[in-house]
């Protein structure tokens, strides 16, 4: 191993212990082959998911119809970006060719034509696609041309529009399986755009758990790693209806202890070294509390966990914008202000 990244690590790591954070200039640079990916997720900054609209079954069918009005508003508050979450495999055939139907990815060119016009960079990726996570070998081809699809659509479309290849692959997606389909994947999109930035996520959900499991094809740059965070789980996701059990999880606090923070600081520290191994840059995809939770502990756990991963230098998106983790509140028209300012301030 190169003695100078040796030391760089070393001082990276002392650096991290130290102040909490690793900033991208501490990335090597001769090695840093990555580099275009660093810009790249820099430019992501801060984003909020516009989430349980184009990944329910049917647009609308989970409460959330995305209005143009969602759009600037997100803009105004400050944002850079957003992740839209997309259920293709519910807009597609389900044999071969697998065509996308036409009014779905027009409704979908719709929205990006309207972020782009605001200046919000957009990252899409394929959310919910259940029969893949529980079936890949049999659901491989369908995932590689539902991407050529994409890919091919969006040819044109420049740096602001980023693709995310699977949200928290799961379930019977081994690592090794996924390495495949990511080597696979990223052939298939950049055959129609060879600029195209890619977000990358972990195996066994998206979370820290898939650290270390990732191998990246040799040779293959511009590409940003994706992680989610829901830590303490009891906490973040009491009274969800749709994990088992957790409504019986209730009035679960998150006080901000010493002990509490340490933890996070502690994961974030794992994320970014292992990000700092592979020269990934890192973003934090999804993280929230639900709107069950105690409304103060939302804001002081959403406050730290903002906090840490800028100190990594990692871009993030809030999960989510106006459903049941909401930072936007349909019905007043405006932002919940503390939780806004945990995520923005
Ligand atoms: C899922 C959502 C869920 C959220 C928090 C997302 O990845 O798609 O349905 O609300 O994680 O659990």
């Amino acid at each position: 191993m190169n003695p100078l990244r040796v030391n760089l690590r070393i001082a990276c790591l002392l650096f991290i212990g130290l102040s909490g954070g690793c900033q991208n200039s501490f990335m090597p640079g001769p090695e840093a082959e990555n580099s275009y990916a660093y810009e790249q997720n820099t430019r992501l900054g801060r984003g909020v998911n516009i989430g349980n609209a184009l990944e329910a079954p049917v647009e609308g069918q989970w409460g959330v119809r995305i209005k143009p009005e969602y759009l600037v508003q997100i803009r105004q508050a400050g944002f850079n970006s957003i992740r839209l979450p997309v259920r293709w495999d519910a807009h597609a055939l389900t044999y071969p060719p697998y065509t996308i139907d036409t009014v779905f990815i027009h409704r979908v060119d719709e929205i990006l034509a309207q972020a782009m016009k605001l200046g919000l960079r957009v990252i899409i990726n394929m959310h919910h696609y259940d029969a893949m996570v529980m079936n890949p070998g049999a659901e491989k081809n369908r995932f590689l041309a539902l991407w050529r699809q994409i890919a091919e659509h969006y040819a044109t479309y420049t740096d602001w529009l980023y693709f995310e290849l699977l949200n928290e692959p799961c379930c019977n997606i081994t690592s090794e399986e996924w390495n495949t389909l990511v080597s696979e994947a990223i052939t298939v999109i950049r055959d129609a755009r060879a600029e195209r930035t890619l977000i990358v996520g972990l195996t066994n959900g998206g979370g820290t758990d898939g650290l270390g499991a990732l191998h990246l094809p040799r040779g293959v740059a511009n590409i940003i790693v994706t992680f989610h965070y829901y830590s303490p789980f009891v906490f973040t996701h009491q009274g969800a209806e749709w994990i088992p059990g957790a409504e019986s999880w209730k009035n679960v606090t998150w006080e901000g202890t010493a002990v509490e923070r340490d933890r996070i600081t502690e994961d974030f520290q794992r994320t970014a070294f292992f990000a700092l191994e592979q020269h990934l840059p890192v973003n934090l995809g999804e993280y929230g509390a639900y709107g069950k939770a105690p409304y103060d502990s939302r804001v002081t756990w959403t406050k730290t966990v903002t906090t840490e991963a800028l100190r990594q230098g990692m871009s993030m998106h809030y999960w989510e914008f106006c459903a049941g983790f909401g930072l936007y509140d349909t019905i007043s028209g405006s932002f919940r202000k503390e939780l806004m300012d945990a995520v923005l301030k």
